[in-house]
């Protein structure tokens, strides 16, 4: 603990990153090495996101969004996404009470028709409860791959040009981005992806354009408040240059 807060203290508070997405990767392994089943595994990943989640409103980041479900996650075996789909409903009702002590928002991104009727209320749910949040803000991505959005933004764009509402040269970065699920959010500062791999897995692409991004094999059931420390502290020591010079950068600063 002692430890922990030594970290804390050495975190620059006028340079914290304001949007933290994360990519929890690892559960399966963890619960192997352990001798468990993969939803154990799952289990066990849901403390890490009651961690991360209260750790990232203590230290006043205003955005955190977590890759809870992905379109491509449809594809594993029908038992273990009926086991995630379970721990998500279950969890969130959960953790609800405490999301309100803390103040902490809940908003949905994907296609949330697809998940089970069950699960899907329970969101809902949490969502409405937490509406009036005005602290951290907890992006679930759920029934998500970014090239869905792209596509999803592409067409909402396309029928208000073909109603007539806009026109084709109207058509810039910021109209495409308000059309996205994260319209109206700032763009992650630090992508953090835990398990060792190190790939984007069709999270965020149009977002993380300028994202600093940190990979460690931790898994994420073992990713630790420490770890999470390690990875601001490593955002922290970064010269963020979006295209200048480091030159250009410093007489800014
Ligand atoms: C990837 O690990 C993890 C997932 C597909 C699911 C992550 C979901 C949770 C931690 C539960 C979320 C709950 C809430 C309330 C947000 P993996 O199974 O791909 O691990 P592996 O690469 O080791 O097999």
């Amino acid at each position: 603990m002692n430890e922990l807060k030594d970290k804390i203290s050495r975190l620059d508070s006028t340079r914290m990153p304001v949007h933290v997405a994360m990519i929890m990767d690892g559960n399966g392994r963890w619960a192997k090495k352990q001798g468990f089943m993969r939803s154990d595994g799952h289990a066990e990943g849901v403390s890490t996101v009651h961690r991360v989640t209260k750790l990232s409103s203590d230290l006043g980041i205003k955005y955190l969004t977590l890759y809870a479900f992905s379109t491509e996650n449809w594809n594993r075996p029908d038992d273990e996404v009926a086991t995630l789909m379970y721990l998500i409903g279950w969890a969130i009702e959960r953790e609800l009470p405490e999301l309100l002590r803390n103040n902490v928002r809940i908003h949905l991104i994907g296609d949330i028709e697809r998940i089970p009727e069950d699960a899907r209320k329970r969101l809902f749910d949490a969502r409405d409860a937490t509406a009036h949040c005005t602290g951290l803000q907890l992006n679930m991505c759920l029934s998500y791959s970014s090239r869905w959005e792209i596509a999803d933004a592409a067409r909402k764009i396309a029928r208000k040009a073909a109603a007539g509402e806009i026109t084709p040269d109207e058509i810039s970065e910021d109209l495409f981005a308000s059309n996205l699920a994260t319209a109206g959010m700032p763009d992650p500062d630090l992508l953090i992806r835990t398990g060792g791999e190190e790939r984007i897995s069709n999270y965020l692409l149009w977002q993380i354009a300028y994202s600093e991004l940190y990979f460690t094999p931790v898994l994420w059931p073992d990713f630790s408040d420490e770890d999470y420390v390690d990875a601001i502290i490593s955002f922290q020591n970064r010269e963020r240059r979006f295209g200048k010079t480091s030159e250009q950068v410093q007489n800014e600063d």
